[in-house]
C-alpha cells in the first residue's frame, strides 16, 4: 500500500519551539500527520501523509462512546551526526497488534507502521530536538470510527500516527519522584484488558492519580485487582526495585503492560553486572525490604518516562524513602547507557537502531 503524500500549504505550517528546555511533553505538534483507514471490503488503504488537523467525526461514532480505541508510544532522536534514529519500532508494531487483538481491531501490517511511522519522521526531521533530554515523540493510534451506539466491532477504523517534540515526562525532569501504592482503586484483573495499549486503562486511572496528587505524590503504583497485594505497575511505567547488584520487576502476568523499556533495561542490565529478577512482588514483603535497608533504589521504565528514579514510595500512610533525595548509582547507569544507545553516544550492540532516511 502506497502512502500519497499531501501537500503542505504555507498557512498550516507551524513555528518551531525554539527553547527546548521548555518543551515538556505532549504540548506541542508538528506540521503532518499519517492516516490510513480500513474497512472490511478495503483492509487498509487510503494511506496519505496530511497536514495536520482536527478530524471530523460523527458524535456517535464508536470510539466516543465505548472506547474501541489502542495507542503506542515510541520516539525519534537526533544523532550528532544529524541522523534521525528509532529505537526498537518493531517492538511497538507488533504490540500494536497484540493491543489490535484484545479490542477486537483489525490487524495493521506491521510494514505500514513501520513504513508509515518511517515516512511521516523523515518529512518531519526538522522537527526533532537535539538538546540533552529531548526527543520527538511517536503517538501512533487506531479508532474505531462507525457512526452508531450498537456494542460490536467497528467496520471503519482509522489507524493515525501524531508526533509531538518532547522533554521529560514529569516535570521535575531526571528528578526522583514520590509514588503512591493505590489500595483503594485498581487498574486491571485477570481476563482483562491490563496488558493492551488501550484509552479505557489510562482514563480509569485518572481519579487515583488527582487523589494521589492531592496528596503530593506523581503517580500511583498498582498492586494486582485480586488480593491488592502484588505490585503491577504505575500506568505510565514498569516498575523495578533494586536490591543491591540485583533488579527485581513485576513479572507479566496478563494484566501488566509489557513495556518495551523494560524489556530493554532487563537485557541491558546483565552488562551491567546487574541481575535480573522477574517475579511476584509481595507489597507488604517489598515494604520491609526497603525498611530493612535491602532494597536500595527504586525507579520506574517508559518510553515517555524514559528511567524516572524513584525517592519516596507511600503504602498505607506509611513513607519510605530512597538514597536522600539523590539518583541511586543503579538507576543512573541503567538511565546512562539507555540514553547513551538511544542517542548515539554509546554503540548499539543489539540492532535496536533503525535510521530513518
Ligand atoms: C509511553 O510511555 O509512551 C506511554 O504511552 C505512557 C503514556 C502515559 C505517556
Amino acid at each position: 500500500m502506497d502512502i500519497s503524500i499531501y501537500p503542505l500549504p504555507a498557512d498550516k505550517m507551524k513555528q518551531k519551539i525554539s527553547d527546548e528546555s521548555q518543551l515538556g511533553f505532549g504540548k506541542h505538534f508538528t506540521d503532518r500527520m499519517l492516516v490510513v483507514e480500513w474497512k472490511p471490503e478495503a483492509g487498509w488503504h487510503n494511506g496519505r501523509i496530511e497536514p495536520y488537523a482536527p478530524f471530523s467525526l460523527d458524535p456517535s461514532c464508536m470510539v466516543l462512546h465505548y472506547s474501541q480505541e489502542i495507542f503506542e508510544g515510541l520516539k525519534a532522536y537526533k544523532w550528532a551526526d544529524g541522523r534521525v534514529a528509532l529505537f526498537r519500532p518493531e517492538m511497538n508494531a507488533r504490540r500494536f497488534n497484540q493491543s489490535a487483538d484484545r479490542i477486537c481491531m483489525p490487524e495493521l501490517p506491521e510494514e505500514i507502521f513501520l513504513k508509515g511511522i518511517e515516512q511521516l519522521v523523515s518529512l518531519e526531521k526538522d522537527w526533532v530536538p537535539s538538546a540533552p533530554g529531548t526527543s520527538l515523540y511517536i503517538r501512533p493510534a487506531m479508532i474505531a470510527v462507525e457512526a452508531g451506539l450498537g456494542v460490536k466491532p467497528s467496520s471503519h477504523y482509522y489507524f493515525f500516527v501524531i508526533l509531538s517534540p518532547v522533554g521529560a515526562y514529569y516535570s521535575g525532569g531526571f528528578k526522583p519522584t514520590g509514588i503512591m501504592v493505590e489500595d483503594k482503586y485498581v487498574r486491571a484483573v485477570p481476563g482483562g484488558t491490563g496488558e493492551a495499549k488501550t484509552g479505557g486503562n489510562y482514563a480509569s486511572s485518572i481519579k487515583a492519580a488527582l487523589e494521589a496528587k492531592q496528596k503530593g505524590y506523581d503517580q500511583v503504583l498498582w498492586l494486582d485487582g485480586c488480593h491488592k497485594r502484588y505490585v503491577e505497575e504505575v500506568g505510565s511505567m514498569n516498575m523495578f526495585f533494586v536490591y543491591g547488584s540485583k533488579i527485581v520487576t513485576a513479572e507479566l502476568n496478563g494484566s501488566i503492560l509489557s513495556g518495551i523499556t523494560r524489556d530493554t533495561v532487563c537485557t541491558i542490565a546483565p552488562t551491567l553486572g546487574c541481575d535480573v529478577e522477574e517475579r511476584q512482588i509481595d507489597i507488604e514483603e517489598l515494604m520491609a525490604d526497603i525498611r530493612s535497608g535491602k532494597v536500595t533504589e527504586a525507579f520506574g521504565s517508559g518510553t515517555a518516562a524514559v528511567i524516572t528514579p524513584v525517592g519516596k514510595l507511600c503504602y498505607r500512610n506509611e513513607v519510605v524513602e530512597f538514597g536522600n533525595g539523590e539518583v541511586g548509582e543503579v538507576t543512573q547507569k541503567l538511565y546512562d547507557t539507555l540514553t547513551g544507545i538511544q542517542t548515539g553516544k554509546i554503540r548499539d550492540e543489539f540492532g535496536w537502531i533503525r535510521f530513518v532516511s
